[in-house]
């Protein structure tokens, strides 16, 4: 099958979502790999908005450990706690970092990232089996639209899992 996905680059922001999400979960509903679907989400986000980074990382024990995504290489394992994606996993909650100067603990997987948001992913009985993790070159690019959209594209994910 071919995958394709079609938004107008003259769309904004909210529109670009809008458009996107259904288009994702009409993607992933068509394939039972959760590796898959998430390689090709990565690609979707990183083809619509052109991110310096975007990708997940899984949860496998007491880490986070690198999946699919687009960009530059990226650290490979992450301990509960640490850095945004870390502390996303251990608070349960999304987080918006407009400037990663100014967060303690940010891991630099590169210098070129300077913001960044990170949503986790949910299993049915609420336990994060993951997050989603974008970084933009650009400071104070991210802001509560991403959140509220990104959150409801790892609602999708969550639904997936749970079929
Ligand atoms: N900056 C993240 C690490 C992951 S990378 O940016 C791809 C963090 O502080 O958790």
């Amino acid at each position: 099958m071919s995958e394709q996905i079609q938004i107008s680059q003259a769309t904004d922001k909210k529109a670009k979502y809008e458009s996107l999400l259904p288009q994702i979960e009409s993607l992933i509903s068509g394939e039972t790999d959760l590796i898959a679907n998430l390689a090709n989400i990565s690609a979707a986000l990183h083809t619509v908005f052109g991110w310096w980074w975007v990708g997940f990382y899984l949860v496998k024990s007491d880490e986070l450990v690198l999946a699919p995504f687009q960009g530059p290489l990226a650290c490979t394992r992450i301990k509960f706690g640490k850095g945004v994606c870390g502390t996303a996993w251990k608070e349960k909650k999304s987080l918006l970092v407009p400037d990663v100067n100014k967060f303690p603990g940010h891991i630099a997987c590169s210098s070129q990232s300077v913001s960044e948001i990170v949503v986790p992913i949910f299993n049915t009985q609420k336990e994060v089996i993951g997050v989603l993790d974008i970084d933009s070159e650009k400071y104070d690019i991210l802001d509560e639209t991403d959140v509220y959209y990104l959150e409801k594209l790892t609602e999708i994910i969550s639904k997936f899992l749970s079929t």
